[in-house]
């Protein structure tokens, strides 16, 4: 028997790609290298051949840690001794669990009452310093860029480029395990930071000949929450889909550069499909991700059966985040209620013969 080489996380399997050095010390909690499931039914019933990147089994459940890893490996590098982030949820648990494992102070700005539960359990048991503001994503970017004026904290949002960095690791993945890249690269679009370091990715191994050709890059977002939809900001952005609630998206130019450079388009999905989606992946392919997650896919099979998307395509959706960071939501979707029984045979034989009838 022949042991495989430890799985240490993106920075030390991508190093040569990434601005480290051969002695900075690495901040790591094994990140990346998540599975590609390649959906069977919704592929065969649909014509293509999809797949998704499931971000959720990153360490803190979604696709953030990629770029947290560098961040803060390069704020410690640089002697910062604290962090502070604007989120929807996400970041703010990826950003308090590297602050831990680190040693510095996390401080995360999120909406009051606008993020899923998970997500903060994350981020108050990793000892972060929790602030809740009377108000949404867009006020709490506003505020960490003039508090990072101010004050010496490390900005762990996207607008740090070395979150970008980490994060375009996920496309270099993507392109190993299928041997070439995608058609079409589905994604979810909230302050646009993913969709931008994706494009980077698949430049840079096109770029060093590892690929010939890049994928066509398809940007969704929530239809209360649609600026790159309108070609203009939206001020009381809204959607069930709480981790892409973003109406001033940070990486505006950027995020049209790749959707122009790939041919690319966006477009919108309502809750109801974004659910919709969430529940088909759940109970078809046996995926669980998050809401915002699922507008990939919701997308995706739109834009299959309209006919944007051409039968026989190599697909692969984002799939962001894990669905266990939003447990209300799900539980609220589910069309049966609850309900308890005694705890004897003949009731739950009733039951199971009534289900199978
Ligand atoms: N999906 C999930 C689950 C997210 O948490 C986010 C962003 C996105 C998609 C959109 O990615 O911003 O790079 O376009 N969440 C950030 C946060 C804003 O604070 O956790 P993006």
């Amino acid at each position: 028997m022949s042991f495989k080489q430890r799985y240490i996380g993106i920075i030390n399997r991508y190093r040569d790609h990434l601005p480290v050095h051969d002695d900075t010390r690495i901040i790591s909690l094994g990140e990346g290298n998540t599975p590609l499931v390649r959906l069977s039914h919704i592929s065969r019933e649909r014509g293509v051949d999809i797949y998704v990147k499931y971000e959720g089994l990153n360490p803190t459940c979604s696709f953030k840690d990629r770029g947290m890893t560098l961040a803060v490996t390069k704020a410690v590098e640089e002697g910062s001794m604290a962090i502070i982030c604007a989120s929807t949820g996400n970041t703010s648990a990826s950003a308090a669990a590297y602050a831990a494992r680190a040693g510095i102070q996390a401080f995360v700005l999120i909406p009051e009452g606008k993020i899923a539960l998970g997500k903060l359990a994350q981020a108050m048991m990793h000892g972060a310093q929790v602030i809740q503001i009377k108000g949404n994503f867009d006020d709490g970017m506003r505020l960490v860029r003039q508090a990072a004026e101010h004050l010496s904290v490390t900005i762990v949002n996207s607008i740090n480029p070395y979150r970008l960095q980490g994060q375009k690791t996920a496309a270099f993945e993507i392109v190993e395990e299928l041997g070439r890249a995608p058609d079409y690269h589905c994604i979810p679009v909230g302050n646009a930071g993913n969709i931008t370091a994706h494009w980077m990715g698949y430049s840079e191994y096109q770029q060093i000949g590892v690929v010939a050709t890049r994928p066509v890059m398809v940007g969704y977002q929530a239809t209360g929450a649609n600026p790159f939809i309108r070609g203009e900001m939206v001020d009381k952005p809204d959607t069930v889909a709480t981790a892409i609630r973003i109406g001033h998206p940070q990486s505006w130019k950027q995020a049209w550069m790749a959707r122009e450079e790939s041919g690319g388009w966006f477009d919108e999905c309502s809750d109801e499909e974004i659910l919709a989606a969430q529940k088909l992946l759940a109970s078809r392919e046996g995926v669980f991700c998050e809401p915002a997650s699922a507008i990939s896919l919701a997308g995706a099979m739109r834009d299959v059966s309209r006919g944007k998307i051409p039968q026989g395509a190599k697909i692969v959706c984002t799939l962001t985040g894990h669905g266990l960071k939003d447990p209300d939501v799900a539980i609220q979707q589910s069309r049966k209620p609850l309900t308890a029984v005694e705890p004897r045979l003949e009731e739950i034989k009733a039951l199971i013969l009534r289900a199978v009838a």
